[in-house]
């Protein structure tokens, strides 16, 4: 019986920004909400060492690996390899608007051939027991009408997938950096919660241009599920909330100095093991987002852990010369 995930919240894959020292530090936060690595090729898991790609500490479950392929087998090797690592789930990523992502044929390209990610999935599923789900995008180009993106979801959860993920902004292939097609074009949420009423049984999870944990909530009467990206990274702070007002569990209550102590050791081990420290702090720049010497703390602590060498007391150190709260 495969495991359902409690996909109410999750925060998005994001190359060079869900790493696993981010998804650590967040895990700190919230315990519930669903993380995702970032994109991985299947090249890069074939044709190099596969552990410092897949290796991640328990406390970051739930934990969703992401591929980034279109070969129905190499990818169903791939989740197997995720199955054995512990991995939660497995996603596709049928969203990517890169150059790199079109030349190899993967990505948002793939919402072109529907028959080709239903094999994938068909063929991936047949090989794990943990779900297969799909990231995509309302449409790519010119494909952009309901019934193209009703069609897709049609077929792909034929193949076995329950659970989509869509970004409601459709991929421009050409002309748009895949940054300026995280704004452009427009965002439309009523093609996704139309989505959730004509697949009922399927799991729909909504993702682009959420802010918030209200916005969030506001969205999950419409879907089953709300992924948030760039202000989940910005502003990680606001994942502080989310056991108790999502999930409705017991409330995350340590302020941000105590996070920061709470941090400390286990900065210490990573420093040890020959990680540079600014690998983990660069993801806590934004802790103190919003609030009165959050600009203060992102300068200081950019500025100076890379200086610091490697001590973990930069960041009491930053802290008491912020005047922070
Ligand atoms: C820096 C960055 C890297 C990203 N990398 C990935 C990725 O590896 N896989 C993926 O499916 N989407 C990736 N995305 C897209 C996000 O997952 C998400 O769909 C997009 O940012 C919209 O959500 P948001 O408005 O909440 O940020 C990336 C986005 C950003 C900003």
């Amino acid at each position: 019986m495969m495991q359902e995930l409690n996909y109410k919240l999750a925060v998005a894959p994001m190359l060079h920004r869900t790493d696993r020292w981010f998804r650590y530090c967040v895990r700190m936060l919230t315990k519930h909400t669903v993380l995702y690595t970032e994109m991985l090729t299947v090249n890069t898991l074939l044709h190099t060492d596969p552990q410092p790609f897949l290796f991640f500490d328990p406390i970051e479950l739930p934990l969703v690996l992401q591929l980034g392929g279109n070969d129905p087998k190499t990818l169903a090797h791939c989740a197997k390899l995720a199955e054995s690592w512990g991995y939660s789930a497995v996603n596709l990523n049928v969203g990517c608007p890169s150059d790199r992502a079109q030349a190899g044929g993967f990505g948002a390209c793939l919402m072109l051939q529907p028959e080709l990610v239903a094999e994938c999935v068909a063929t991936m599923q047949a090989t794990v027991t943990i779900p297969i789900t799909v990231k995509h995008r309302i449409g790519i180009d010119h494909q952009d009408s309901y019934a193209a993106l009703a069609h897709f979801i049609e077929l792909v959860s034929q193949a076995g997938c329950k659970t989509f993920i869509i970004h409601a902004r459709k991929a421009w292939l050409s002309g748009l950096s895949p940054r300026e097609n995280r704004q452009v074009p427009a965002l439309d949420y009523a093609m996704v919660y139309a989505i959730k009423q004509n697949f009922p049984a399927l799991k729909i999870i909504i993702n682009g241009g959420i802010k918030d944990l209200q916005a969030a909530s506001s969205h999950l009467s419409s879907v089953d599920g709300v992924m948030i990206g760039r202000a989940a990274y910005d502003n990680p702070w606001l994942l502080a909330q989310a056991d108790s007002y999502i999930f409705d569990k017991p409330a995350f209550d340590l302020t941000r100095q105590e996070l920061i102590q709470r941090l400390i050791p286990w900065i210490q081990q990573e420093v040890s093991k020959g990680i540079p420290i600014t690998r983990i702090t660069k993801h806590l720049l934004g802790l103190f987002y919003g609030q009165p010497g959050g600009r203060l703390w992102r300068r200081c602590l950019s500025e100076n852990a890379y200086m610091s060498g490697g001590d973990p007391a930069i960041l009491q150190d930053c802290y008491a010369a912020c005047s922070l709260k």
